[in-house]
């Protein structure tokens, strides 16, 4: 089996003193695969992501990214372990007044020591991978949403992150441009290797571009699914599953 680049153990997460908003959540994120979180609006799907990239910190529980326990790495060690993740939020915001590859070039002002011009090549490569080449000069306002997503995933993708974190990339699209860009995650991971993990709650994406996935449910607090989602499609008896993968009434 693939080694695992993101181990998930027992997970707890609650806000105050509230109940927490998910527990027992255990799985794992194997090299190079897309991975998919879904469950529905208010499960805890960002919130999860949150704590997988420690800005959140779990009331129980382990996670061990790329070998190390997210909880034992301090300092200099975590800021070099977290460094190497890149995350496109749920809101995805590129910065306004600066043009795409002045966006691609934040992380690499302010993480590494490049000089401009290798700063700009870089952006240059991230903005062609994700097919922006041409709009590299453009300043955010003037392009169009499916290009915005995609110019997140590469500054998201400016450090060569091993593993990219997205929240909801195709929420708002067009059918085909969601396609589009489900297309783009697949040819970035199959031809960097580079590994993914995607929430979404969009079914054709998922069975399109999902390896595997988990499933959260808010009133179950926690995870009721996982595995290879055209399996639990077919296969799963579980109420909730079952609705959301077949479109059923619960
Ligand atoms: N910082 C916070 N403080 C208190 N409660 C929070 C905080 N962040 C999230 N929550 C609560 O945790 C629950 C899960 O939120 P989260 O944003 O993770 O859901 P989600 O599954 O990503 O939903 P959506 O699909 O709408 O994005 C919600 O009830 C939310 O109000
Ligand atoms: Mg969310």
């Amino acid at each position: 089996m693939t080694e695992a680049v993101i181990r998930v153990e027992e997970l707890a997460v609650r806000f105050g003193t509230s109940p927490p908003i998910f527990r027992h959540v255990s799985f794992e994120v194997r090299r190079g695969e897309v991975f998919i979180i879904l469950g529905g609006s208010g499960c805890g799907k960002s919130t999860l992501l949150k704590a997988m990239i420690g800005l959140i910190e779990p009331a129980h529980g382990d996670i061990t990214l790329l070998g190390e326990r997210l909880a034992e790495a301090t300092g200099d060690a975590r800021r070099a372990l977290l460094r190497r993740l890149g995350v496109m939020w749920q809101s995805g915001a590129l910065f306004g007044s600066m043009t795409l590859a002045e966006n691609v070039e934040v992380p690499l002002e302010e993480h590494t020591a490049l000089p401009a011009e290798a700063r700009a090549a870089v952006a240059r490569a991230k903005l062609g991978l994700v097919g922006l080449g041409d709009a590299a000069a453009k300043l955010p306002s003037e392009i169009s949403g499916g290009m915005a997503k995609r110019a997140g995933i590469a500054r998201a993708m400016a450090l060569d992150p091993p593993i990219l974190f997205l929240d909801e990339p195709s929420a708002g699209l067009d059918p085909i441009t969601s396609a589009g860009l489900d297309k783009l995650i697949v040819d970035i991971a199959r031809g960097t290797g580079t590994t993914f993990v995607v929430v979404t709650h969009e079914l054709q994406s998922i069975l399109a571009i999902g390896d595997r996935c988990i499933m959260l449910d808010k009133a179950a607090h926690g995870m009721i699914a996982e595995g290879d989602p055209r399996k639990l499609r077919e296969e799963s008896t579980h109420p909730t599953v079952r609705a959301f993968f077949r479109r059923e009434a619960a």
